[in-house]
């Protein structure tokens, strides 16, 4: 099916709220998403960003507005279509296990989608070599770390091979090189198998490798753009209560000391050249 502008995504004039609450947690929202993009989701605890992600998956049920997934309408007739599009990790990964080793419970959501026993099991070996677990297929999940049962969560929807995979704060159980390493991990992959990833995260440093930021506060998109648009404005972030990316920091930190640095977005790397050039020169 062909894309309209090329968008995996299409919400349009969404609203939601939970069943016996009188708030909205999302209003009105439009969003597209452009197929093979990386989006990180921000926002402060409670924004909405789980619930846009579970109305993304059919798992909870809009009021109003459309959903459109890899041009599929969300309704009673699509939502399984729409589900095999769509692989979701989330936070903690012990909730996510329902196999008693690596390899069966990463082909119970392939036996679930009636994949034939012969590609169920080649599915199932590639999935844990591409993301460096082959070693551990027979071990039993309980047993392994943070880290590797993330990894063994997203073999068990790479197995699947979705269009859209949604991450729900995946990395933040993880020490700061574990997430280092399952989203260089997960970009990696997104090259190879070109999907569209959305990234929930509290993790500023991470938004910053996405192609796009989405920021969501109470329910609304308040900030929309490239890392460097978004993270530029940092006084807006501050005031909603979120953290600017490392680099955007010593920027701010350096201006404060009187350093000549560029009123310019940083990504890490840039600064660690500015750096030693300053260093050079003085
Ligand atoms: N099952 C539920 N029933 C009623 N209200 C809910 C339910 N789940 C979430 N909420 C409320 O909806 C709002 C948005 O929650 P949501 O989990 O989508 O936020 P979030 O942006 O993912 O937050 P966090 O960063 O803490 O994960 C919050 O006010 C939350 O209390
Ligand atoms: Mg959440």
């Amino acid at each position: 099916m062909s894309l309209t502008d090329g968008n995996i995504i299409e919400i349009d004039n969404l609203s939601f709220k939970y069943a016996r609450q009188n708030k909205y947690i999302l209003k009105n929202l439009t969003l597209n998403i452009k197929d093979g993009q990386w989006i990180a989701l921000i926002g402060h605890n409670g924004s909405g960003k789980s619930t846009l992600a579970r109305l993304i998956d059919g798992l909870l049920k809009a009021e109003s507005g459309s959903i459109k997934v890899d041009g599929y309408e969300m309704n009673e007739k699509n939502i399984w279509d729409i589900r095999k599009k769509i692989g979701m990790v989330f936070q903690n990964p012990d909730n996510q296990f329902v196999g008693a080793d690596v390899e069966s419970d990463i082909a119970f959501g392939l036996e679930n989608q009636g994949v034939p026993r012969e590609e169920m099991v080649s599915r199932v070996a590639d999935a844990l070599k591409v993301v460096g677990m082959e070693k551990f297929a027979t071990h039993e999940p309980a047993r392994l770390s943070g880290g590797q049962k993330q990894r063994v969560a997203i073999a068990g929807v790479l197995a699947l091979r979705p269009k859209i995979i949604i991450l729900d704060e995946a990395t933040s159980m993880l020490d700061p090189e574990g997430r280092k390493g399952l989203i260089t991990l997960i970009k990696d992959l997104k090259d190879e198998y070109k999907f569209t990833v959305i990234s929930i995260t509290h993790d500023i440093d991470e938004a910053t490798l996405a192609d796009r930021v989405i920021v969501l506060d109470d329910g609304k998109i308040i900030d929309d753009g490239k890392p460097e648009s978004i993270f530029i404005k940092n006084d807006e972030l501050l005031n909603i209560g979120l953290d600017i990316p490392f680099a955007e920091k010593i920027r701010r930190e350096l201006t404060k000391k009187g350093v000549d640095i560029p009123n310019k977005y940083f990504t890490e790397e840039e600064m660690v050249d500015w750096l030693c050039q300053f260093k050079q020169k003085n």
